[in-house]
C-alpha cells in the first residue's frame, strides 16, 4: 500500500498544486513512485475545476516543475483516504480540523513548513494578490519542505527506491 499524501491550501490553484507536483517530481527522482502518491485540494469552493494559476505555473516552470491538475474542494472522505494531510497555512489547518469534529484524524494533519529545514517561515504565504516574488517564494519554500517531507517518509517507512 502506497503512502498517500494530500496537500491543502485555500483555492487549490496556487500553493497546493505546486506542492503536489514538486513532491511528485522529487518522488520520481527518488524512484519511489510506487510507494508515495500525491494529490491536492482546497478548503474553499472558489475555483473548483480550474487549472493551476498561470502566474504560479510560470514560477514553477522556471524551476523545471510542470503544474498539472484541476482544483477540487477538500471533503470529509479525504480523512479516510489519505495518510497525511499537509496544510499550507494556519487558516487551512484550522479549517481542515474543523471538519474533523470528533478529532479522530487530527494526527494526520500537519503544517507543510514543519518539514522545511532551510527556511524559518511557519506558513506558505498566500501569493494570490501579490507580485511575482510571492510566487517564487512559494516554490522555494515548497522545494525545501517537500525535500524534508520526503526524507521523513523514507526514514519512517524505511522506503527504498528503484
Ligand atoms: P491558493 O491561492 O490557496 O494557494 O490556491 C489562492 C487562490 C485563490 C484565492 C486565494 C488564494 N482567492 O481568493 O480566490
Amino acid at each position: 500500500m502506497p503512502c498517500k499524501l494530500l496537500f491543502v491550501c485555500l483555492g487549490n490553484i496556487c500553493r497546493s498544486p505546486s506542492a503536489e507536483n514538486i513532491m511528485n517530481h522529487l518522488v520520481e527522482q527518488a524512484g519511489l513512485s510506487d510507494s508515495i502518491v500525491c494529490d491536492s485540494a482546497g478548503t474553499s469552493s472558489y475555483h473548483i475545476g480550474s487549472s493551476p494559476d498561470r502566474r504560479m505555473a510560470a514560477a514553477a516552470k522556471s524551476r523545471g516543475i510542470i503544474l498539472k491538475g484541476q482544483a477540487r474542494q477538500f471533503q470529509q472522505s479525504d480523512f479516510e483516504e489519505f495518510d497525511l494531510i499537509l496544510a499550507m497555512d494556519q487558516e487551512n489547518y484550522r479549517n481542515i480540523l474543523f471538519l474533523d469534529s470528533q478529532g479522530k484524524y487530527q494526527d494526520r494533519v500537519k503544517l507543510i513548513c514543519d518539514f522545511a529545514s532551510h527556511h524559518q517561515e511557519r506558513e506558505v504565504p498566500d501569493p494570490y494578490y501579490g507580485g511575482t516574488e510571492g510566487f517564487n517564494k512559494v516554490i522555494d519554500l515548497l522545494l525545501d519542505a517537500c525535500e524534508g517531507l520526503l526524507e521523513n517518509l523514507i526514514s519512517t517507512h524505511e522506503l527504498t527506491g528503484k
